[in-house]
């Protein structure tokens, strides 16, 4: 019918009804393996056509190229690899010349490329996985250095996120990494979300007011947390040295994009509006900005008392204040490691953020253990380690982390995390819960009858007579990454 009418040319109106402009002359289909007109000096050929289609080349595959095999003399092997794969020592890959996904053997299974080595040094537990992992488990980690970094104006800072977007698991809590340089804001906002917030570097000035117009004005330091409640405005100041911080929302798909900033809700507004409620004339809105701030350089603030600015209602009592001097609690020190939590038995307002900060001895594990009622959200601030979450039915998965990299998981999920670098294993533990909870796998077996624990897991007496009563949180290990004998505790 195509070709009559345009055969036809302008008649063909005449003889398709309801056809009312003439069709345009269409050239004729190049062949598939036409050469298409390319830029000069272009050659080669871009399709090859239906004449290599399988079946019609005999030819030998395996004379078409050399062995894949990567022969033994073309890499290295890290301590461990060669060693039972049921063992799972963590294999360091770091300085390992060409490494290769060997698990329990010498010569193979090689990997002869593409390839990245850098990600394969990175995560050997994914590359050359322990023999106990096994089914799927979904992606765990994320590292912020993936994310894409959204600049402020003028140099003031960045942010870059983490949520389902980017770890679909993470349905519960999401994250923000931001910088400000000396004196940048985040622009005056709120959100629809909780924002719990550890301050990583640097110092900030906060200032926020509540529904009964109360006040708060704070300066945190690194290590100090924040918290503001869902629709509570605030503001955001970095001080002289200009600040980093980590933030967590309470919902996997919170976007920096859904922010409320000021200066969209006066763009958004009629500028009679304005005029009224700010008993001024529309003319004094006249230098308003144009789209948001959000990240945007600022003048140095005068000192807080000058800042502080209070109305009838006062401040908002210290009991329910946004910010927690958390740089000043001394840690928990165990065998292993540190712990400091910050749960509303400490930090009211936060009433549903329950944190972990955990410091753990190169070598040394946060032990086996599960939360009972809620996900896992994990920051790591320093160091390397590796976690294996294990899940119902019949799953584990190894991963490993570095400093900047965002963990999750799942509840009810067991793991552990094993610090593998030298230097101490920095990282937060973020549940939502009224208080900090977890089951250790060591004390509940502790805590059952020893005959049944001996019955299940054919333990021997001396295994049994060393399982704890109390909570251990962190088991002291050995930076020699094959010792597989911790009967006596090495440091
Ligand atoms: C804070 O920033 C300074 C300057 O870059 C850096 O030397 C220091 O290591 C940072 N502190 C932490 C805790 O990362
Ligand atoms: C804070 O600033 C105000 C006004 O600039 C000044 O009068 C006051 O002395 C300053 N206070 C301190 C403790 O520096
Ligand atoms: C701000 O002023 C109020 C009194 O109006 C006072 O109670 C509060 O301590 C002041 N805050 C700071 C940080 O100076
Ligand atoms: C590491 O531990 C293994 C097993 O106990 C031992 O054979 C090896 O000598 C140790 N390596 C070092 C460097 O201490
Ligand atoms: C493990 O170490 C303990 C203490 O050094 C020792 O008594 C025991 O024999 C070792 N076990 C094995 C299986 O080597």
């Amino acid at each position: 019918m195509k070709s009559a009418i345009r055969t036809l040319g302008a008649f063909s109106t005449l003889l398709v009804p309801g056809l009312a402009v003439p069709l345009p002359q269409a050239p004729e289909p190049l062949p598939a393996t036409a050469k298409p007109p390319g830029p000069p000096g272009a050659s080669g050929v871009l399709r090859a056509g239906p004449s290599l289609i399988g079946y019609g080349q005999p030819f030998q595959a395996e004379q078409t190229s050399g062995s894949t095999v990567v022969p033994p003399y073309e890499f290295g092997l890290a301590p461990g690899q060669s060693e039972d794969p049921e063992l799972g020592l963590y294999l360091d890959l770091s300085n390992v010349r060409n490494p290769q996904p060997i698990r329990g053997g010498a010569k193979s299974p090689t990997d002869p490329g593409p390839r990245n080595y850098d990600y394969d040094r990175l995560n050997s537990d994914l590359f050359a996985p322990p023999a106990t992992d096994s089914g799927d488990i979904p992606n765990a980690k994320w590292p912020f250095g993936l994310s894409h970094n959204r600049h402020g104006l003028r140099s003031a800072g960045w942010a870059r996120q983490q949520n389902t977007d980017q770890l679909p698991v993470a349905k519960a809590m999401a994250g923000v990494n931001m910088r400000l340089e000396p004196y940048a804001y985040l622009e005056l906002h709120w959100h629809s979300q909780g924002e719990w917030s550890l301050m990583l570097n640097g110092s900030v000035r906060l200032a926020s007011s509540n529904e009964a117009g109360e006040a708060f004005i704070d300066d945190l330091q690194a290590g100090d947390v924040w918290f503001f409640p869902s629709g509570i405005p605030h503001s955001i100041q970095a001080l002289e040295a200009g600040c980093e911080f980590l933030l967590v929302f309470d919902s996997g798909s919170f976007s920096e994009d859904t922010t409320f900033l000021v200066s969209e809700l006066f763009e958004g507004n009629p500028r009679e509006v304005l005029a009224k409620n700010f008993r001024t004339s529309t003319a004094s809105f006249s230098n308003l900005p144009h789209g948001q701030l959000y990240i945007f350089p600022g003048s140095p603030p005068g000192n807080i008392t000058s800042q502080n600015s209070t109305g009838p209602a006062g401040i908002i009592p210290p009991e329910r204040s946004y910010s927690y001097h958390w740089s000043l609690q001394e840690p928990y020190r165990v065998p292993g490691g540190t712990v400091k939590i910050l749960d509303p038995l400490s930090f009211p307002i936060a009433d549903n953020f329950a944190v972990a900060l955990f410091s753990i001895d190169p070598g040394a594990m946060r032990e086996m253990h599960w939360h009972t009622t809620s996900d896992e959200w994990n920051y790591f601030l320093a160091g390397q380690a590796r976690v294996t979450v294990f899940d119902v039915p019949e799953a584990s998965r190894t991963f490993d982390f570095q400093a900047g990299d965002v963990g999750y998981i799942p509840v009810p999920d067991a793991h552990y995390v094993e610090c593998v670098s030298d230097v101490p294993c920095v990282y937060l533990e973020v549940l939502l819960a009224d208080m900090y909870n977890d089951i250790s796998v060591a004390q509940w077996l502790g805590l059952t009858p020893r005959q049944v624990v001996r019955d299940t897991l054919m333990l021997s007496e001396d295994v049994l007579d060393r399982l704890p009563k109390v909570k251990p949180f962190i088991f002291p290990g050995s930076t020699n990454h094959t010792r597989t004998n911790y009967t006596v505790d090495v440091v």
